[in-house]
C-alpha cells in the first residue's frame, strides 16, 4: 500500500511517500525548483517519489496534506472576527490578504539551523497584498482557503496532469502538529516515547506534547495562538536585522558571541506558567493585534514585522540589516537563545514529569535549534533523543504517511529512520553523460581510490566538491551533497567563505566525527547522526580541530557511522588514516541557493565558485 504525504501552499513544500510502511522517498520542493524554502504546490518532489517507487498515481491509497482547516476553527473564526471589527472601528491597520485565521494559510513560525534552513516565520499561502478587510469579507477568505485545502485532489490532479478520476486515493487532512509528532515517533527507534513539537505556529497551535505507544500518540498538552516561542525568536532575528524566512540560525551561530544581560526582558516578554505552558506579554508583538503580512513572491516566503515597537522602548532601535554588530546585537541574542532554552527545558521537564518516561522524540521548527538540543540531556531527565532530521515543516509531509499508516489504519511499525538519505541518486551512466556534456576533463576512481584520493586532497588543503547517492531530506548536508574541507586548518572558515559559502563571519562551520571517537573529542556521547545537536568540544582537542570549534569551544557534530553512511565513513577514516584525526568539516554543497540535487546543479556550483575537485559518484573534476 502507497502512502503519499504533501506539505502544500506553504513554506517548504515537499513530498514523502511509503510503502507498506517503509519510506521510499521524502524531498523538498526547492531541490527541485531551485527556490529556497519555496513554498507552493511540491508537485516535482511527487513526481520525483512516484518514479522512485515505479508506480502512477493511480497506484496511491491514500494521500494526506499536514493542515486541517476543520482543527481549533472555533478559535480561528474568534480571531478573525475580533481582528476584523477592529479594522472597522478605523484603525487603519492594513490587512494582508492572508490571516491567521485561515485554514490553508496558518501563521507558521519555526526556528532553524543554518545553511538551507527550514521553516521560519509566519508563513503561508496568499496573496499578501495589502487590503483592509472587513469581517465578511475575512470570513469568505477563510471559507475560500479552507475549501482550497479541501480541493487538494483537485490541485493534485491539475499539478499533475491528470484526470481527477484518476484519482483514487483517500484524502486526509492531519492537523500540523499531529504530522510533526508522527515524524518524530513512527520512525524513531522507540516503542515507547515521550514527544515534543515545538514550532512557531501550525493550525493555531505552536506547541504540542504527546505520549507515543507502538502504534499510537495520545496528545497531553498544548500552547495555543498567539504564544509561541518560535515567533519571539523570528520576532527578534528581524530586530536584529536579519529579515529573511530561515535567518535564525544566524542568530543561534551569534549568540555565543555574547552576554545574555538581558535574560530579564526576555523573561518578561515570555513566561512560563504552571503544566508546561508559556505566555508572551503580546505588546511586544504585532501578529496577534495587528495581524503580519506574508507573502512568497517567486516562491520564497517573506514575512511581514512581528516585533512591536515596544521592543525599540526596550532595546533600543533596530539593527539596519547589513550594518556593523555591536555588543548590543550579540548580547541580544545570547539572552534570546538562553531564553529559548529556559523555556523549552521548562517544556520538557514538564513532559517527562507528566509521562516518567526518558526518551524523547522532537520535532517542529524549532527543533532545528540544535544549540538547544544539544543541552536537554544536561538539563533534563530525558536520556535518550531522536530528533527528526526533517524537523520543520517538510518533514510533516513524511509525519503524514506515517499518521495514516500507524495512527488511522493501525498498521504495524517497522521503519527506523537513521539517516535522512530519501532524495534523488543518479548511475554512473547519467553522472557520465551530464560530465561529457559539460566538456570538463574528468577522471574515474575505483571505490577504494574515491575514498582514498578525496582523503588526501583534503588533508592537502583542497576545498572538495562530494557528491554520492541519495540526497538528504532536511536542511543538513550529511554526506551525500557536501562540501568537506580539512578541520585542522583554522583559516579554512575563511578559505570557504571567501570561495564559496559567503556567509557571516560569525557562523560556525560543523564537524563530521565517526561514531567511535565521539568521547574523545567531545563532552557528551548521545549519538547526532543528522547534526542537529551542538556539544562542547573538548578544551584539549579545540586546537586540533579549530575550523569546527565555534567562539565558546562547542560544535555542532554530525556523528557517522558505517552503518549510516558506508563512502562517507570510509572517507572520514580514510582522512583519520593520514592525519590522526577523525573529523572532517562538512557543510552543504551549495552556493546561497538550496542544497545541489542533481549532477547538474554540482557542475554549476563547482564553475561558478573556487572549489578546488569535485568527487561525483567515482568521477573527479579537477580545476
Ligand atoms: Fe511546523
Amino acid at each position: 500500500m502507497y502512502i503519499l504525504g504533501i506539505n502544500a501552499y506553504h513554506g517548504d513544500a515537499a513530498a514523502a511517500l511509503i510503502k507498506d510502511g517503509r519510506i521510499i522517498a521524502a524531498v523538498e520542493e526547492e531541490r527541485f525548483n531551485r527556490v529556497k524554502h519555496c513554498a507552493g504546490f511540491p508537485a516535482q518532489s511527487i513526481q520525483y517519489c512516484l518514479r522512485e517507487a515505479k508506480i502512477d498515481i493511480a497506484d496511491v491509497a491514500h494521500v494526506g496534506i499536514s493542515r486541517d482547516p476543520s482543527a481549533h476553527l472555533h478559535k480561528k473564526l474568534l480571531v478573525a472576527a475580533a481582528r476584523a471589527a477592529r479594522g472597522m472601528v478605523g484603525s487603519g491597520r492594513v490587512e494582508s490578504g492572508r490571516q491567521y485565521a485561515e485554514g490553508r494559510q496558518q501563521a507558521t513560525v519555526a526556528l532553524e539551523g543554518e545553511d538551507a534552513g527550514g521553516t521560519s516565520g509566519l508563513s503561508g499561502t496568499g496573496n499578501g497584498n495589502g487590503k483592509r478587510k472587513g469581517l465578511a469579507s475575512q470570513l469568505a477568505d477563510r471559507l475560500r482557503n479552507a475549501a482550497k485545502v479541501r480541493d487538494l485532489k483537485d490541485d493534485l490532479a491539475k499539478q499533475l496532469e491528470v484526470p481527477r478520476a484518476k484519482l483514487k486515493a483517500q484524502f486526509h487532512n492531519i492537523e500540523h502538529h499531529r504530522a510533526h509528532l508522527a515524524s518524530s515517533f513512527f520512525v524513531s527507534p522507540f516503542e515507547r516515547a515521550a514527544l515534543l513539537s515545538i514550532d512557531g505556529f501550525g493550525d493555531f497551535i505552536s506547541t504540542m506534547w504527546a505520549v507515543g505507544n507502538d502504534k499510537h500518540i495520545d496528545i497531553l498538552g498544548q500552547v495555543e495562538y498567539p504564544h509561541s516561542v518560535g515567533i519571539v525568536y523570528t520576532a527578534t532575528t528581524q530586530f536584529l536585522g536579519f529579515p529573511h524566512y530561515g535567518d535564525e540560525g544566524k542568530i543561534m551561530g551569534l549568540a555565543p558571541y555574547g552576554q545574555p544581560r538581558f535574560i530579564e526582558k526576555f523573561r518578561e516578554i515570555i513566561r512560563t506558567e504552571k503544566n508546561g505552558q508559556f505566555r508572551l506579554d503580546l505588546d511586544y508583538f504585532r501578529h496577534n493585534a495587528e495581524g503580519v503580512d506574508m507573502s512568497w513572491d517567486d516562491g520564497s516566503p517573506t514575512i511581514g514585522r512581528i516585533f512591536s515597537d515596544k521592543y525599540g522602548d526596550a532595546f533600543g532601535p533596530p539593527r539596519e540589516p547589513n550594518s556593523p554588530l555591536t555588543d548590543r546585537e550579540r548580547d541580544l541574542a545570547a539572552s534570546l537563545q538562553l531564553r529559548l532554552d529556559e523555556v523549552a527545558f521548562h517544556v520538557l521537564n514538564h513532559l517527562h514529569d507528566e509521562t516518567g518516561l526518558t526518551d524523547l522524540g522532537l520535532s517542529g521548527g524549532v527543533a532545528y535549534n540544535s544549540v538547544m538540543n544539544g543541552k536537554i540531556l544536561l538539563n533534563t531527565p530525558f536520556r535518550r533523543v531522536y530528533v527528526q532530521p526533517a524537523a520543520g515543516d517538510s518533514g510533516t509531509a513524511l509525519g503524514v504517511c506515517y499518521q495514516i499508516w500507524n495512527q488511522l489504519l493501525d498498521r504495524p511499525r517497522g521503519e527506523v529512520m537513521e539517516g535522512a538519505y530519501t532524495g534523488p541518486e543518479f548511475t554512473d551512466e547519467e553522472i557520465r553523460r551530464e560530465l561529457e556534456a559539460s566538456e570538463l576533463k574528468t577522471e574515474r576512481y575505483s571505490d577504494s581510490e574515491v575514498t582514498e584520493r578525496a582523503a588526501k586532497d583534503i588533508a592537502d588543503g583542497a576545498v572538495v566538491g562530494w557528491f554520492q547517492g541519495r540526497m538528504e531530506f532536511g536542511p543538513r548536508a550529511l554526506g551525500n551533497r557536501s562540501i568537506v574541507v580539512d578541520p585542522r586548518r583554522a583559516d579554512m572558515r575563511e578559505i570557504l567563505n571567501q570561495r564559496i559559502k559567503k556567509r557571516e563571519p560569525f557562523r560556525p562551520f560543523a564537524p563530521s566525527i565517526l561514531a567511535e571517537h565521539v568521547g574523545d573529542y567531545f563532552e557528551q556521547t548521545h549519538p547526532a547522526p543528522t547534526m542537529l545537536m551542538v556539544y562542547q568540544i573538548k578544551p584539549e582537542k579545540r586546537s586540533t580541530i579549530p575550523a569546527v570549534t565555534h567562539v565558546d569551544g562547542s560544535g555542532r557534530l554530525q556523528t557517522v557511522s558505517r552503518e549510516m553512511n558506508p563512502r562517507y565513513y570510509q572517507l572520514i577514516e580514510d582522512f583519520y588514516k593520514l592525519t590522526g584525526v577523525p573529523v572532517v568539516l562538512n557543510t552543504s554543497f551549495n552556493e546561497n541557493e538550496p542544497i545541489v540535487c542533481t549532477p547538474r546543479d554540482a557542475i554549476d556550483c563547482f564553475l561558478k565558485t573556487r572549489m578546488d575537485v569535485l568527487y561525483i559518484g567515482n568521477h573527479v573534476i579537477r580545476r
